[in-house]
């Protein structure tokens, strides 16, 4: 069955949309996974809810994508399943879009390369989230760590010292990335030099941090998601439930904790080592988290 991994943004969501680098590593402990089975009418069948919304919202990404491989003729089904929280800030709908282009193009008997997977889903991406970086689509096409910059050649990052992250989640699921993104977009709008400056910061992050992911530098690396936290809370995108993972990761050892993805609900992150990675996960459970995924970015 055609598979797609899920992602997380190490450094950089929300400043990327305003043109800022930004850092993604793919999570292929979860997948989303699609298949084209014969059906007399055109079907979509999901082990996933979707409110009523984000279903309308998955059909007009099919609709691009059949209008993408030239498919006309609909006389079938498609099964998507997934182990990759759906709306948690891990990419599931890029995730999704992809394995589904991947599922069709067998279905037609071609294959995508994984540019055109990428310029496939992003056409996706605007179906739901609006106005996209591109970040999510890239990073779960090319299955590698990238650098990022919107509209700026793909950076592909070699990392010569693996690391370990726990991802958690707070139990609530988030609000639409495009709603957030919408919010933010307000915000800026409302203190231009204010945000603006917020977002130069945040890009300087994961500028700085490109160097210590690829070389292993964990301690600096922590220090760097710790204060790209702090500019996700100032530009108002994280929650209590989000704050209470991170805080209860640091204090249990972990060398950094920050949201991911558009935040305000959804999953966080930890870089753990050896040492700590026990303690964080305990505290991390005790703090209420759910669902948490151990990752080895390589
Ligand atoms: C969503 O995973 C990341 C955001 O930066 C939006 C985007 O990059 O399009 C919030």
């Amino acid at each position: 069955m055609p598979r797609s991994c899920g992602k997380i943004i190490l450094f950089g969501e929300h400043s990327v949309v305003y043109g800022k680098p930004a850092i993604a590593v793919p999570v292929k402990e979860v997948f989303t996974e699609a298949i084209v089975e014969p059906s007399p009418v055109f079907k979509i069948v999901s082990d996933f809810e979707l409110k009523d919304n984000e279903n309308v919202l998955l059909k007009n990404a099919i609709d691009v994508i059949l209008f993408e491989l030239g498919i006309k003729n609909t006389d079938f089904l498609i099964r998507i399943n997934s182990t990759l929280p759906v709306g948690r800030g891990m990419g599931s709908s890029a995730s999704i879009s992809i394995s589904i282009i991947k599922a069709l193009s067998l279905h037609i008997g071609i294959v995508k390369s994984e540019n055109e997977l990428n310029r496939i889903a992003y056409e996706c991406e605007k179906v739901f989230h609006g106005t996209p970086s591109g970040i999510d689509n890239t990073v779960i096409a090319y299955e590698k760590p990238v650098h990022f910059i919107k509209g700026e050649n793909i950076e592909f990052l070699n990392i010569k010292m693996p690391f370990t992250l726990l991802i958690a989640g707070t139990g609530k699921k988030k609000h639409g990335t495009k709603e957030i993104v919408a919010d933010v977009r307000k915000g800026y709008e409302k203190n231009k030099e204010q945000y603006s400056a917020f977002f130069e910061e945040m890009g300087n992050i994961a500028l700085s941090a490109k160097d210590s992911v690829t070389r292993g530098d964990i301690q600096h690396m922590g220090r760097l998601m710790d204060m790209n936290h702090e500019y996700l809370q100032k530009i108002g995108v994280s929650s209590k439930g989000l704050d209470r993972l991170v805080k209860a990761a640091k204090n249990a050892g972990a060398l950094g904790a920050k949201l991911v993805g558009a935040g305000r609900g959804g999953n966080m992150v930890a870089l753990v080592d050896k040492e700590n990675k026990e303690e964080v996960r305990q505290a991390l459970l005790h703090s209420g988290a759910v669902g948490i995924i151990e990752t080895l970015v390589r």
